[in-house]
C-alpha cells in the first residue's frame, strides 16, 4: 500500500507527496503512474536526483530517447540539456507545444529536473489536452472526428533559412557551445500523420493531439485550407481553464506525458541563467 499523496493542481496536473523518486517501492511505482496517466503531468517538490537517480527515474517508465537536436549533459548523453544562459535571449520551449509530435512514434514524455534556476521568472505552463478535448462543443467534435493531422520538425530544427535553429541564438551559432543542433538530421525527417483526437495509450481517455509548433497542416488539405479549424482548435486551448503554471524551486521535478499535455517554458528572466536536466522516454504509434 503506497503512502503517495496525489493532489490534483488548479487547471492540470497533480502534485505528488510523501514520495523520494531515488526510493519507490514497486506500490509506489503504480502510484506514480496511476496518477501520470489520469492528470497528464505529476510534479515533485524537494527531490534530490543525481544525474544518474534521474536516468535510473526514467528507466523505470520506458526506454530513454536520446535526443537528437538538444546539447547533450557532457557526461550523460542520456540527458538533454534545456539551458539557457544569461547572455541568450531565445530559450527552448518558449511557446505552446508537445514534444516529438514530428516523430511516428513520438516520445511517451520527458522527466524535467531544475539544476540551476533564475530568481524570478522561468515557470512552466501545461494545459491539459483530455480537458481541451473534453470541453469542444459536439458540433467541433464531430468536424475532428476521424481527421488526422501532418507534424514535422524540419520548420524548427531544420536547415531552412526561417527554422529556429538558424535565425535563434539557442541555434548553432557558436560551434561547440550551441544548444540546438543536427539541423541536417532534422532535414531528413519524414512529415507524419496523427489522428486529431487520440485515445490516449495508457488512461483510454480521448485528448486533442495538434499544436501550433509542430502540426503543419491537416492530413488531405493545405496549410492554408487547414488553418481556420486548426486556428478555432487553438483558441479553445489557449483560454486558461485547464492551464497549470508551474513555479521551480531547487529540487522540483516535473514528468509531463506529451499526448496528454501540451507545455510552454516562459522566456521572462532575461540576463540569468536556467539550466534544467531532460531526459525523454520513448512512446508509441498513437491511434
Ligand atoms: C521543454 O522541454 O520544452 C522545456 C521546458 C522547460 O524548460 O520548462
Amino acid at each position: 500500500m503506497s503512502r503517495i499523496d496525489v493532489v490534483p493542481q488548479e487547471g492540470c496536473g497533480a502534485e505528488i507527496r510523501g514520495v523520494d523518486l531515488r526510493n519507490m517501492d514497486a506500490a509506489d511505482l503504480k502510484a506514480v503512474k496511476a496518477a501520470f496517466a489520469e492528470h497528464g503531468v505529476v510534479f515533485f517538490r524537494d527531490q534530490s536526483l543525481s544525474e544518474d537517480d534521474h536516468i535510473a527515474l526514467a528507466e523505470c517508465f520506458g526506454p530513454i530517447n536520446i535526443n537528437r537536436f538538444f546539447a547533450a549533459h557532457p557526461a550523460h548523453p542520456e540527458i538533454a540539456m534545456v539551458a539557457k544562459e544569461a547572455d541568450q535571449t531565445d530559450n527552448i520551449g518558449g511557446g505552446w507545444h508537445t514534444d516529438h509530435s514530428y516523430d511516428r512514434e513520438p516520445a511517451l514524455g520527458s522527466i524535467l529536473v531544475a539544476r540551476v534556476l533564475p530568481q524570478t521568472g522561468g515557470d512552466t505552463w501545461f494545459a491539459s489536452m483530455y480537458a481541451a478535448y473534453e470541453t469542444l462543443d459536439a458540433a467541433t467534435k464531430a468536424e475532428i472526428d476521424g481527421l488526422g493531422a501532418v507534424h514535422s520538425g524540419r520548420h524548427i530544427f531544420g536547415e531552412g533559412p526561417d527554422s529556429y535553429y538558424q535565425t535563434s541564438d539557442a541555434g548553432a551559432h557558436d560551434e561547440g557551445t550551441a544548444r540546438i543542433g543536427n539541423a541536417a538530421v532534422a532535414e531528413a525527417l519524414a512529415d507524419v500523420v496523427h489522428p486529431v483526437v487520440i485515445t490516449h495509450p495508457l488512461s483510454g481517455k480521448k485528448a486533442l493531439y495538434v499544436n501550433p509548433a509542430f502540426t503543419v497542416r491537416l492530413d488531405g488539405m493545405t496549410k492554408e485550407a487547414s488553418q481556420p479549424l486548426l486556428a478555432k482548435l487553438y483558441a479553445h486551448c489557449f483560454q486558461g481553464d485547464f492551464h497549470h503554471r508551474f513555479k521551480w524551486e531547487p529540487g522540483s521535478v516535473a514528468f509531463w506525458d506529451n499526448r496528454a499535455t501540451w507545455h510552454w517554458a516562459l522566456n521572462d528572466y532575461h540576463g540569468q541563467r536556467r539550466i534544467m536536466h531532460r531526459i525523454t522516454i520513448e512512446g508509441c504509434a498513437l491511434h
